[in-house]
């Protein structure tokens, strides 16, 4: 099977596979200034929350090389400033904020700019690999959970492409659950307006050889009534404290309709995804995006001039609707409160 690489981390340049550009053309963008990293984020050349997480921290590493010459305080001060611009090019995943504020305790922990450029530059490579780690790991806890045979239904796109590389978080499970012997259909929305779904799900399950098929977003609960999906599964962008999931716009929508369907509902994410910090989905900001990517596609008119248009790229799921969150902690059921909590008890979020 092939491994597919977003982001990778070569002689001091970032690497980014352009995700705009797939699944007709595969461009490999050479990154070595961080405010271009910070661009290549907002303009989603490399997007899912793990992935922008690890592009984000790449990111900090590059901002530091070019405040090398400064003096420490200064350093200090204007790496904060750039990290904070990095870290707000999308709000709503907070992988990306939670590898900046990492990387910047990190600094902190140096005595000269010299110093904190070596170790920004391996941090940025321990949270990747970390990140590779949990998607691994949080893959096979959840492989259990997928069917043997029948359908299981993904929603935008989280896999390989969205994550540091390798498995991904809900297509990870899917590949894990196909490479245990389990024989069921994948559908994959199309999800719209930026088709994550049609473009690099769809993309990432053919080069995976797994039987999948297709489908626009509103065909989803049809094919729930009829019997045709055993689960839905998807990733997240934040999780707060009593398990409601942030994630791409349409997701709420699948939830209900798998509860209505008695199907299960399933989020997978790496612990670096929750965020204990909030105590509810009210208080996660959703990101708004340009009109433009609902009213055109690749620079052509889909809508009349003068139409308004709104473009949240995220909702919020509430906790009720969600059977189970999979980890690289283990597989968490509810109450989520306690059961987070206790997922990252080792690992508080400063
Ligand atoms: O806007 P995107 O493409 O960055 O949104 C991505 C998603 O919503 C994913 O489902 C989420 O980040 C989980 S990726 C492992």
């Amino acid at each position: 099977m092939r491994d597919i690489q977003p982001v990778r981390w070569q002689d001091g340049h970032l690497l980014l596979l352009d995700q705009t550009l797939l699944p007709h053309r595969e461009v490999v963008l050479e990154i070595t200034d961080h405010r271009q990293a910070a661009e290549a984020i907002r303009q989603m050349r490399v997007r899912g929350a793990p992935a922008i997480g690890v592009a984000g921290a790449y990111a900090v590493a590059l901002a530091a090389r070019a405040l090398q010459s400064r003096q420490w305080d200064g350093f200090l001060a204007e790496l904060e400033r750039e990290a904070a611009a990095i870290g707000s090019t999308r709000p709503t995943a907070v992988n990306l904020r939670w590898a900046v504020d990492r990387m910047l305790r990190r600094a902190l922990q140096c005595a000269s700019s010299a110093e904190a450029c070596h170790a920004l530059e391996e941090e940025a490579c321990r949270i990747h690999q970390e990140d590779v780690e949990a998607c691994r790991a949080l893959s096979a806890h959840g492989a259990s959970l997928l069917p043997s045979e029948g359908g299981v239904l993904t929603h935008c796109n989280a896999g390989a492409l969205a994550t540091g590389g390798y498995y991904g978080t809900a297509l990870g499970v899917v590949r894990a659950a196909w490479e245990m012997g389990k024989r069921f259909h994948a559908f994959c929305t199309e999800t719209r307006p930026f088709l994550q779904g049609a473009r690099l799900t769809a993309w990432e399950l053919v080069q995976m050889g797994i039987p999948a098929t297709l489908v626009v977003d509103s065909a989803a609960g049809s094919l729930m009534r009829k019997g045709e999906v055993q689960c839905v599964i998807v990733g997240a962008d934040r999780i707060a404290a009593n398990g409601d999931v942030a994630n791409k716009i349409g997701t709420y929508s699948l939830a209900v309709l798998a509860r209505e369907n008695a199907v299960p509902f399933y989020v997978a994410a790496p612990t670096s995804t929750v965020d204990l910090s909030l105590p509810s989905g009210e208080e996660i900001p959703i990101e708004e995006r340009p009109a433009e990517e609902v009213t055109r596609w690749a620079s052509v008119p889909t809508a009349p001039a003068g139409i308004g248009a709104r473009n949240p790229a995220f909702d919020v799921t509430p906790h009720r609707y969600v059977t189970a969150i999979i980890t690289e902690r283990g597989v968490l059921c509810p109450p989520y409160e306690a059961a987070l909590r206790g997922a990252l008890a080792d690992h508080v979020r400063a």
